[in-house]
């Protein structure tokens, strides 16, 4: 456990995780609404989108009672999602899932899926790097990481572009979609980040 006075200098207040919306260029990431359901579902049921995704819709109840409960999250302990969309036609076209734990000293995990109409046009590093400057510049965090199946070479890919570090790569160690899975962990620190950026 950190020193408390370190770890109010780390601490962004609360009402920062209140209002998590963010904007970028061509983006707007906010909260999911009950209308994104047929969308939402189209892609996450996808065979391509949810192949290496613990969370796979059955159906479109399935996908309201996930937005519904996205209300009740808890932005400060636990998974929470955002929606991606187009800042031009608002558009939904992907979301991100962010797991925040209270402790200020943790690391923050976060996942995302494009929808297949919208990948490879640079939507999720998009996303990812405001995410990035929502977690280290605004919440003051130190460390955000992400955990990938190798074979999801496109993510692979996604999280290297960003300048993050392959840090472990666990041999067949989750039982996942009836079979056991390699866990690759990538991950980015603060000071990392700066230098990426700059
Ligand atoms: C992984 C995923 C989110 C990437 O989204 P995207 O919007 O297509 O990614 P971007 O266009 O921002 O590309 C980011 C980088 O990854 C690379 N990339 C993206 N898709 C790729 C692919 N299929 N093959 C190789 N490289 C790929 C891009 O070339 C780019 O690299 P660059 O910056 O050096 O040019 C998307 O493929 C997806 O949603 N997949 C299904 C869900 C999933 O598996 N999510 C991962 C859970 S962590």
């Amino acid at each position: 456990m950190l020193p408390k006075s370190v770890q109010q200098q780390l601490a962004a207040p609360l009402e920062q995780y209140d209002s998590m919306e963010l904007t970028t260029t061509r983006l707007q990431i906010n909260a999911l609404r009950p209308t994104d359901a047929p969308v939402l579902f189209g892609y996450r049921a996808d065979p391509e989108v949810a192949r290496f995704q613990s969370w796979r819709p059955a159906n479109l109840a399935e996908v309201g009672d996930f937005i519904a409960a996205q209300a009740s999250a808890d932005m400060a302990e636990g998974w929470f999602q955002r929606a991606i969309r187009l800042r031009q036609g608002g558009d939904l076209i992907g979301d991100i899932g962010i797991h925040m734990a209270a402790e200020v000293e943790a690391s923050i995990e976060f996942g995302i899926s494009i929808a297949p109409a919208w990948q490879q046009q640079g939507y999720a590093g998009e996303a990812l790097k405001a995410l990035f400057a929502w977690v280290f510049g605004t919440l003051g965090r130190h460390r955000i990481h992400a955990s990938v199946d190798p074979r999801n070479l496109a993510s692979m890919a996604m999280l290297r572009s960003l300048g993050m570090r392959q840090e472990a790569h666990f041999r067949k160690s989750l039982w996942f979609h009836g079979e056991w899975a390699d866990d690759v962990v990538f991950a980015m620190l603060a000071q990392e980040w700066s230098s990426h950026r700059g």
